[in-house]
């Protein structure tokens, strides 16, 4: 098989956009699994940024059979206000296609987002407020709209009836007063299901016949493993899982059709929203690198909680994903600091543990260990070569690979596909 699986090891925004639209220039499919637009992908293409919710990051290449699977949620409205995005640049000539499957976020999964975040008080999440969570629960609990029953009038009309009559029911109980009107959400549905009817396929076929036919199929995670819903830092995770594992039921092939597995390691750690952070810099070195590194959210502008590099997460993702390789980013963003920390390892009572622990009592407990390194001052940008790294950023790069035990193929120094430096061919 010619498949690629490019995961987050993190909590997203690990660069999994930019990696991807740089391998993406050989591939022939890049598909979107899970998540939908509470993803935010930045791809420098032509001197310009784009930021994809929704669209995989190989929309930029005409060769190239861009697919939402099945296991994404398509907000129908997003997705045309990208397309358009597309289409103003002059970018025209893309292909695009669309499971049949794939489940609808319909504004009200939105609303719900917000209300439950809201009634959440000092407890949210922090979601992006996409509506995520919500229309995943409305597919679990067989009710959701799938892309497919949006061409079917008498279905789509008797459906979204059934699911506005339960969201209103609910606004209400908690006493919020503006409803869900049906008449002119319909409306809407049938003007906008026009312009993604070309692209509505039975994706789940079309990529098997093509893996079958030795196409080049880079499958795209969104978000990172720590906000697995199974294997993350639950309950501060997103509703989906990014996982190498989810590929195959959120694609609709075999499991033994994933053979590399690359996972994208940021050359620090960052967080956007609540939950377990263990390496987090709380002084003025994470505003440094918070600027340095934009760390402020592609989908909700909020900025992103910053610590040092944490190897145990790598491990981790390494053992959750089957990690064959991985590509560091970011790691011109350290430039330019007196020292940098590298976390080997978690312990509890003088104890090492194997990733993170569950429980709030065992969290107040976990100590990190550090290993500490020299940093070094040179801007990094524009180099081209491992070799004319300074030593300091080689052995930092090298503490990663040991510590974090997988082999680094690739690391970038900036947004730009040119900025990225291929140590082992990756497919
Ligand atoms: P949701 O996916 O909007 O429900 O948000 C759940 C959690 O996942 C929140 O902590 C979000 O900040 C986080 N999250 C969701 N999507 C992304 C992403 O693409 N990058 C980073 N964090 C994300
Ligand atoms: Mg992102």
């Amino acid at each position: 098989m010619n498949s690629l699986a490019i995961i987050g090891t993190q909590w997203g925004d690990e660069g999994k956009g930019k990696i991807t639209n740089y391998l993406a220039k050989d591939a022939d499919f890049v598909v979107r699994y899970q998540g939908g637009n509470n993803a935010g992908h930045s791809i420098f293409v032509n001197n310009k940024k784009f930021s994809l919710h929704l669209l995989p990051s190989g929309i930029f290449y005409k060769n190239v059979v861009n697919v939402l699977a099945n296991g994404v949620v398509i907000d129908l409205f997003g997705l045309v206000d990208e397309l358009n995005e597309l289409k103003a640049n002059n970018f025209k000539d893309f292909k695009l296609l669309i499971s049949e499957r794939a489940h609808v976020v319909f504004p009200y999964h939105k609303k719900i987002d917000g209300l439950f975040e809201e009634l959440k008080a000092k407890d949210k999440i922090g979601t992006t407020k996409q509506g995520i969570g919500p229309a995943y629960t409305d597919k679990s609990s067989r009710i959701g709209i799938r892309i497919i029953d949006l061409f079917d009038d008498k279905y789509l009309a008797k459906r979204l009836k059934e699911n506005i009559l339960i969201k209103n029911n609910l606004l209400k109980s908690f006493k919020i007063e503006d409803q869900i009107d049906f008449d002119s959400l319909y409306q809407k549905i049938l003007v906008i299901r026009k312009i993604i009817k070309p692209f509505v396929k039975d994706t789940a076929k079309i990529i098997y016949d093509a893996l079958n036919q030795d196409k080049k199929v880079l499958f795209e995670g969104a978000q990172g493993v720590l906000l697995c819903l199974d294997h993350g830092t639950y309950p501060f995770v997103t509703s989906s899982s990014p996982t190498a594992s989810s590929i195959p039921l959120n694609v609709g092939i075999p499991c033994n059709y994933i053979n590399e597995v690359l996972g994208i390691v940021k050359a620090y750690t960052t967080r956007v929203g609540r939950g377990v952070f263990l390496t987090e810099i709380t002084d003025q070195i994470s505003e440094k690198i918070r600027i340095k590194g934009k760390e402020f959210g592609t989908t909700t502008g909020r900025a992103r909680r910053i610590g040092w590099f944490d190897a145990t997460l790598i491990r981790y993702a390494k053992r959750i994903n089957g990690l064959t390789k991985i590509s560091v980013t970011l790691l011109d963003v350290l430039s330019g600091f007196e020292e940098l920390k590298i976390a080997i390892n978690y312990k509890i009572n003088g104890k090492i543990i194997d990733g993170i622990p569950l429980l709030e009592e065992d969290l107040l407990k976990t100590e990190v260990e550090y290993l500490i390194l020299k940093g070094w001052k040179e801007d990094i940008s524009k180099i081209k070569t491992f070799a004319e790294l300074p030593e300091n950023a080689k052995k930092y790069l090298r503490a990663i690979e040991k510590y974090g035990e997988v082999k680094i193929a690739q690391f970038s120094v900036g947004p730009k596909a040119e900025q990225t430096i291929d140590l082992i061919k990756i497919w």
